[in-house]
């Protein structure tokens, strides 16, 4: 897409970029560049135009769509194969359909709204357009089935950082959500096809409150976003992109080992949960101790009040503070 083109070449250049190097580079007259620029320009890019010197980018609008996406993404492979829609069912049920029909490794849906996001345990997950991020990402890893869940860890781990980047104090709180302030702000659902011993694929989506200011009074309580932390809007596709760069680059150290070995230190770095109390909703029995981290599996570590440590997998339960959400 050309306007993609335009604007990763307006963004690779800090300084003015003439519009003959434009021209140039993508094999188009000028009239066709002066097209482009005034397109962009009424989508709402701020796009200085100096004679003799050529274009300059000075902002972006807060708008998610495929250009703004891909002209931000430097990962080798993930996120390449972009599908945005504006409006959508579920982010992950579209990924699911392109896995199914042989979607590469890598394939990102991204919506700009979601009209039946779900979200961990049958939950619904809240998705109004406009302010913030629902994203899946198809990966097709070659380890054993039980290990597919990890990526899930490593996701958060991305997303984590990322948030952190935006000069947040985000935290993880075992094993995937990801909070600010003692509220969450990010959720992850990771959903998988495989037979026994062999993965077809692995959809793992991200809905992050990013500039949402007002939450339905269900979730109030426990929910936030990071423009609500931060005080000022955030650039969505910028963060998206951060978010894949860093789980490209984590993922790949996951591969290396297909455990989370490599990534722990980071992982219990950012672990809310490190030597607090919880309360482990074991279906097989609920039981208090003190979170002491992960193993290399992703296991929450729990030691009990009488010494037994007990490795929590998060497929069958949930963990709660003790004192409150974290
Ligand atoms: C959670 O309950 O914490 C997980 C929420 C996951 C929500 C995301 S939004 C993008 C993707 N599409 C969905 O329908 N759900 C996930």
């Amino acid at each position: 897409m050309r306007k993609t083109e335009v604007l990763t070449l307006l963004r690779e250049k800090e300084d003015y970029l003439s519009g003959q190097e434009l021209c140039g580079r993508l094999g188009v007259s000028r009239t066709a560049v002066w097209k482009i620029i005034n397109q962009l320009k009424e989508e709402g890019y701020e796009i200085e135009a100096v004679q003799n010197k050529g274009y300059r980018l000075l902002a972006s609008p807060d708008v998610l769509g495929e250009s703004e996406i891909a002209s931000r993404l430097h990962t080798k492979w993930a996120g390449r194969n972009l599908i945005f829609r504006p409006v959508t069912g579920s982010t992950n049920t579209d990924a699911k359909k392109a896995a199914e029909e042989g979607a590469p490794a890598g394939t990102l849906v991204v919506a700009e709204q979601q009209e039946a996001g779900r979200g961990r345990r049958g939950r619904g997950w809240f998705s109004p357009e406009g302010s913030n991020l629902y994203f899946t990402l198809l990966l097709r890893p070659d380890c054993a089935p039980d290990a597919a869940s990890m990526v899930t860890l490593v996701m958060a781990l991305a997303a984590a950082e990322a948030v952190r980047k935006q000069g947040l104090d985000a935290g993880i709180k075992w094993p995937n959500d990801i909070v600010v302030s003692g509220k969450k702000v990010c959720g992850i659902l990771t959903e998988m096809s495989a037979e026994p011993d062999y993965i077809h694929y692995v959809v793992i989506g991200t809905g992050m409150n990013v500039n949402q200011m007002d939450f339905p009074e269900e979730i109030a309580r426990t929910a936030t976003s990071l423009r609500k932390e931060k005080g000022e809007r955030i650039v969505r596709a910028a963060l998206l992109a951060d978010v894949m760069e860093r789980f490209e680059s984590a993922y790949e150290t996951f591969c290396s080992t297909w455990d989370l070995s490599g990534l722990l230190a980071e992982y219990e770095r950012l672990l809310l949960n490190k030597d607090s109390r919880v309360r482990v909703l074991d279906p097989k029995g609920e039981f208090e101790g003190t979170a002491r981290g992960i193993n290399a599996k992703g296991e929450l570590i729990v030691e009990r009040p009488d010494g037994r440590t007990e490795y929590v997998y998060a497929g069958e339960v949930s963990v709660r503070g003790v004192y409150g959400y974290v």
